[in-house]
């Protein structure tokens, strides 16, 4: 089992002026970098294992030791914390475009809205963003990427997932991953922090494997039910409901209850 190496992924990095610390253990790579909030520096950390790592709605990440890429950025954006909606669906295609257009990943990989990397119907990745303002008009953010590698086995596991090595048979070496996604990541971090969610709208409506589906939203503790019309220009899931009524909705949990023939 090939580790992550500091100096083979610097080597192949394109960005530079990044800070970048790689663990044998860390409780989760989110809660590590969150002290270097308000540094106004992009900083990267990785783990080889997390004990405590972190889903959304306090789910655990599991992260068994050396299989995985489990990657924490900060990044400082020049935008209010307001202006931020959309970007999880900016990393989630940003994340598909890499595998995709770098490695070759021709099975399909779609997002589940708002942050699940998805690769028939399995979750390959997932994404937990935390964001805290800083100077009046911008903020820092965490961007907290689990991408399942060479994982096959595993038994903690409670939802369907996938992992590359499941999908292709391969093995792959994660340091060559893990480069080009810090660079992929800041090339399109950069972009949206300039652009906003526009130019990455349709590369994500080609992706939504929400659309057109009956779906539920859980949010605020209510649980809605409708017909998804995929989303609108901020980035909310468009729901109509039962009454004709179209709602959007700009967080939740959201489960497809029936696929649209
Ligand atoms: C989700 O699908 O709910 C998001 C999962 C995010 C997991 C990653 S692994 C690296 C980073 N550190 C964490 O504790 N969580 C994120």
């Amino acid at each position: 089992m090939a580790l992550l190496e500091l100096h083979s992924i610097i080597k192949q990095l394109k960005a530079k002026n990044i800070q970048l610390e790689i663990f044998q253990e860390l409780a989760s790579t989110n809660s590590y970098v969150k002290k270097f909030f308000g540094q106004s520096k992009i900083h990267v950390c990785l783990a080889e294992s997390q004990t405590a790592g972190r889903g959304r709605f306090n789910r655990q990440w599991h992260s068994p030791f050396g299989q995985n890429i489990y990657l924490s950025m900060l990044y400082p954006f020049q935008k209010k914390m307001i202006s931020l909606s959309g970007l999880s669906l900016v990393i989630a295609v940003s994340i598909c475009q890499l595998l995709e257009e770098r490695f070759g990943i021709h099975h399909k990989i779609d997002v589940k809205w708002p942050n699940d990397i998805m690769c028939h119907g399995k979750k390959l990745a997932g994404i937990l963003i935390e964001a805290q303002a800083t100077m009046p008009g911008c903020c820092d953010v965490i961007i907290g990427v689990g991408l399942n590698i060479n994982m096959t086995e595993n038994n903690k596991m409670t939802i369907p997932w996938t992992s590359l090595k499941k999908e292709t048979g391969k093995d792959y070496d994660r340091n060559i991953i893990v480069a080009s996604l810090i660079d992929k990541l800041c090339d399109d971090m950069h972009a949206f922090n300039h652009k906003g969610l526009q130019p990455f709208l349709s590369e994500f409506q080609k992706r939504d494997v929400l659309k057109g589906n009956i779906i539920q939203i859980k949010s605020n503790e209510n649980e809605i039910q409708g017909i998804c019309h995929g989303i609108n220009e901020q980035g909310e899931l468009m729901l109509e409901l039962s009454n004709g009524e179209i709602k959007a909705f700009f967080s939740g949990d959201v489960s497809i209850k029936s696929h649209n023939q």
